[in-house]
């Protein structure tokens, strides 16, 4: 790199940190709490990186599980009154939240596509998603209601009713590092719960920024407080919020792996899990689908987010007609993606997220290879640069790989060819996740056996759609071992809320259910 490209790229650094008021190279505290940053912090000392540089942007002074313990506290204390303020004032700070997420969309998107990578679009997408989700929680604050269910007994009103839950633990990945969070928060404050925030030790800026929005809106409201942030090791900052009783409810984003020990450690205590963990998402195409539409579907699932998507197209289900067809047309596209810098408007792919990410990646590479994979496109690390870049790979594999069975989190497509579309639907559903999957096809046959009970296994199933890029109206999550957790929107609110099924007699009698007479005098 030349003196003039490293001195550019070190201006476009500090000017996009100090927008958020973080000293390029300095120290910062990943911990607030009661509605301000605690400074100093003793947990493990945290550095985080420029993806596309591999550059020290920041160290970060992180949670113990002493700092965990006062978070959780602190967000106990906070939610003893914010339980009691009418959902729809909590909405109005939600809506506050959105507002301030709106002013600052262009500084947080440049942050994101700083400290994660991702393409400056697709980072004021994230942004984006998060103001969605405000504007939905607002409305939802309106319409936290219950039924009213008819009682078999006389004088009796039988009604279901939604309380705030408490403390909300929200474990989040560095892939949607607001977004995937924000489901959570703005949905769980109007709820009228409080929120543990963990987020990815992979981008503690962007989380760091974000809490400062939390800070800025609420600071001498009732809802200062409301909102907790630990930065920290997943062995100790982790494991204290999974395995702490005075957190209810934890929202968890991650690997089946991390999932799994989320599941223990909550089931432990008998606490509740909202899980989204690994997709291994295919894409299929029929022979007579709109191979145009189908095609811009399935690079952007595929090479979008360099592949770091949880709805990220992994497998390529082509019919036999148009296989070889689709293929080239397929390849044709990858070369024209623009590898490069995120923050430059043209690019179209940015880098990996960090080192360990780049090797994932190679190592998948080999496996699939030494499997009886044949790598047809991509497949090289591009070391000639600094940072994280690789090339997004396309691979011709065969269903039963095992290394076809998991998630690897990086941009490779499998592709398989099959006779029609009952041998599709068998290679999307044989594979243990279950979040997200499209079928590309004109025949409404096709369409509505794919949505059948028959069909898609996914929490997501879309026709002539990709298997990323949902939209949060929708209850967000998948089956199997993606953790059934549904997010976002549609009902997702009830899994921040305790159900409450109450009685009401209103007569001068006794009658007991199911008819059982229990007479005393
Ligand atoms: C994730 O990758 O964890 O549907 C979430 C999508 C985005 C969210 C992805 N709206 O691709």
């Amino acid at each position: 790199m030349s003196t003039q490209l490293v001195d550019d790229r070190g201006l476009q650094v500090e000017e996009i940190l100090s927008a958020f008021d973080l000293p390029v190279g300095g120290t910062v505290s990943g911990v607030a709490y009661g509605g301000a940053f605690i400074p100093d912090r003793t947990g493990a000392p945290l550095e985080t990186c420029d993806p596309s540089t591999g550059n020290v942007l920041a160290h970060v002074s992180t949670a113990s599980e002493v700092d965990c313990s006062s978070a959780i506290a602190a967000a106990r204390e906070a939610f003893t009154s914010w339980r009691s303020v009418p959902a729809p004032k909590r909405g109005d700070v939600v809506r506050k939240l959105g507002e301030a997420f709106r002013r600052r969309k262009e500084d947080l998107a440049r942050l994101i596509s700083l400290e994660n990578g991702k393409i400056l679009s697709e980072a004021r997408g994230e942004v984006q998603e998060v103001i969605d989700i405000c504007d939905l929680a607002v409305g939802q604050s309106r319409q936290l209601y219950g039924k009213e269910i008819a009682s078999e007994r006389r004088d009796h009103r039988l009604v279901e009713q939604w309380h705030p839950l408490g403390v909300v633990g929200i474990i989040s990945a560095f892939n949607f590092p607001v977004a995937v969070p924000g489901w959570g928060w703005a949905i769980a404050l109007v709820c009228g719960d409080t929120i543990v925030w963990k987020p990815s030790s992979l981008t503690p800026l962007i989380s760091i920024a974000a809490q400062q929005i939390f800070h800025e809106v609420t600071a001498g409201t009732e809802a200062e407080g409301i909102f907790s942030l630990v930065i920290g090791r997943g062995s100790d900052v982790g494991e204290a919020l999974l395995s702490d009783d005075r957190v209810p409810l934890i929202q968890a984003t991650g690997s089946c792996a991390v999932g799994e020990r989320v599941s223990a450690a909550v089931g432990k205590r008998s606490g509740r899990a909202i899980l989204e963990l690994g997709g291994n998402n295919a894409a299929i195409v029929l022979d007579d689908a709109d191979l145009r539409l189908a095609l811009r579907a399935i690079v952007f699932g595929s090479v979008g987010t360099a592949g770091q998507r949880c709805t990220s197209t992994r497998r390529l289900i082509l019919q036999r007609g148009i296989a070889a067809r689709f293929l080239e047309h397929l390849m044709a596209a990858y070369r024209t993606i623009r590898i490069g810098d995120p923050l430059d408007e043209r690019t179209l792919m940015g880098p990996l997220v960090s080192e360990e990410a780049v090797d994932e990646y190679r190592e998948g590479l080999v496996e699939i290879q030494r499997q009886g994979g044949k790598l047809i496109y991509g497949g090289r690390v591009l070391e000639d640069r600094a940072g994280y870049f690789v090339e997004p790979s396309i691979v011709r594999s065969r269903a039963e790989m095992p290394i076809c069975r998991e998630e690897i989190f990086a941009p490779i497509l499998h592709v398989f060819e099959v006779d029609g579309l009952d041998e599709a639907i068998e290679v999307n559903n044989g594979v243990p996740q279950g979040l997200s999957s499209g079928l590309f096809t004109t025949n409404l046959k096709a369409a509505e056996q794919w949505l059948s009970a028959r069909g898609s296994d996914c929490g997501i199933a879309n026709v002539n759609a990709g298997t990323s890029g949902a939209e949060i109206g929708g209850a967000f999550g998948g089956e199997k071992a993606t953790g059934g957790g549904r997010q976002a929107g549609s009902d997702a609110w009830k899994g921040y809320m305790r159900r409450q099924t109450c009685t009401i007699n209103y007569g001068d009698d006794l009658p007991l259910a199911q008819g059982v007479a229990f007479p005393v005098e």
